[in-house]
């Protein structure tokens, strides 16, 4: 594959030899860096997932307790948020930095008003080689029967949803605010009419809460053409008193689904997916199984993360971003914002879930929650 060599790119901020050394990081010479762009582990830069908002409808209790996201919780105002606008231009900077897929996460993504302007702006990104953007969403799906059509139209991709039972009253309890299934179906069969292809269901498995639903999933969702990918409960924020005792690994997920339907492995599609596919043997589709516990991928991970306030993340686990609203707010270039992401991407040396059981790895308490950072 041709590879892109960047125009000239002025630093943005000086960063002292000692600085560096310190960090075990020579300065790349970023007048001649090519793309895409490589981390320290080598890794290229491909994925931008955008979180919208911090706020959600629901109250997973992997993810947002209630106890913790109560009605004194306080979310992001509206004037820390970046526009559309700010987003898009962040957007085309990572496309032309070799971005080739972008996912809208939250929070809830649809919560965000008339979030469909923003998909058309992010649908008319093109690849440095001219090729369009592969554009999705993660959704609770609590507003898709509506918006599925709208979303579609103003040229959104695909969609993901999550769904962590069928069963009204584990759903109900996991949701945390007694939302109905039912309409979380409804949106899933919306967004399969109107064509938001493929469409894939996110399963969160906690051990002793809706383990016993991965089977009627698994059956429901066989042979309609949707891909049921069973999470690892994971370890992300600090409020969602996580504990190994409450992962059940991918590896039984399988053998259940396996006793009933028979499975043949498919692997990774590509390095850097988070998921490893299993198809049934009897043609009736796949599922897949994200296992960042019990199998971590940072090896294939090309993925950066903007939060709804405009500041970047290297990785899901991170503790600190980087602020990139600022100096777009200060009148900098796209050069010059150009010259940041190039800066935080060969600096990124993170991979969490593959440091998580070494015990000489200690790592900062204070992680960011996934609500506001994006799943
Ligand atoms: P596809 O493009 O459809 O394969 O989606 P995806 O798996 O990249 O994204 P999705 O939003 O569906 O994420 C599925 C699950 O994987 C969620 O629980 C995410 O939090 C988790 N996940 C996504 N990216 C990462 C990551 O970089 N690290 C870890 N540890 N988990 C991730
Ligand atoms: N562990 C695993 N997955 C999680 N998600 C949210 N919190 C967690 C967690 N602690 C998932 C949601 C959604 C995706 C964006 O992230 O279910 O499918
Ligand atoms: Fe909301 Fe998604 Fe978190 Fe559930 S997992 S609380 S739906 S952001
Ligand atoms: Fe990427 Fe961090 Fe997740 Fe590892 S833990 S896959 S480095 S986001």
């Amino acid at each position: 594959m041709k590879e892109f060599t960047l125009g000239r790119v002025i630093p943005l901020v000086e960063v002292s030899a000692a600085d560096s050394a310190e960090r075990g990081f020579h300065a790349p010479d970023v007048m001649t860096a090519e793309l895409p762009l490589r981390d320290t582990h080598r890794r290229p830069l491909r994925d931008l997932r955008i979180s919208v908002t911090d706020r959600c409808n629901f109250r997973c209790v992997y993810c947002m307790p209630k106890e913790v996201f109560g009605k004194d919780y306080v979310f992001l105002p509206r004037r820390e948020l970046l526009s559309f606008e700010e987003i898009e231009r962040v957007a085309r900077v990572f496309v032309g930095l070799g971005v080739q897929k972008i996912r809208l996460t939250g929070g809830e993504p649809l919560l965000r008003r008339d979030l469909e302007y923003l998909v058309e702006l992010l649908a008319t990104l093109r690849t440095p080689r001219g090729e369009a953007v592969e554009l999705t969403l993660t959704t609770n799906g609590s507003l898709l029967s509506r918006k599925a059509q709208s979303l579609r139209d103003a040229g959104l991709k695909r969609i993901t949803v999550s769904l962590d039972s069928i069963d009204e009253a584990v759903f109900q309890r996991m949701n945390g605010v007694g939302f109905p299934a039912a309409l979380v179906l409804e949106g899933i069969d919306a967004a399969l009419r109107v064509g938001l292809a493929p469409v894939k269901v996110n399963m969160v498995v906690k051990r002793g809460v809706n383990e016993m639903q991965i089977l009627p999933m698994a059956r429901h969702f066989r042979g309609t053409g949707v891909e049921v990918r069973f999470i690892e409960f994971m370890d992300v924020g600090s409020s969602n008193g996580w504990n190994m005792e409450s992962v059940l690994p991918s590896s039984e997920v399988v053998r259940a689904i396996d006793s009933e339907f028979p499975l043949v492995p498919s692997g990774r599609e590509k390095p850097s997916d988070t998921s490893i596919r299993f198809h049934y043997a009897d043609g009736q589709g796949k599922i897949g199984v994200i296992s960042s516990v019990s199998q971590p991928f940072c090896g294939g991970c090309t993925r950066l993360r903007l939060s709804a306030d405009g500041q970047l993340f290297t990785c899901l686990f991170a503790s600190r971003g980087t602020d990139i609203r600022t100096p777009m707010r200060n009148g900098h270039t796209d050069e010059a914002l150009r010259q940041l992401v190039v800066d935080l991407w060969m600096r990124r040396a993170d991979r969490y879930s593959e440091q998580r059981g070494e015990s000489s790895v200690t790592h900062d308490q204070s992680k960011v929650e996934m609500s506001f950072i994006g799943g």
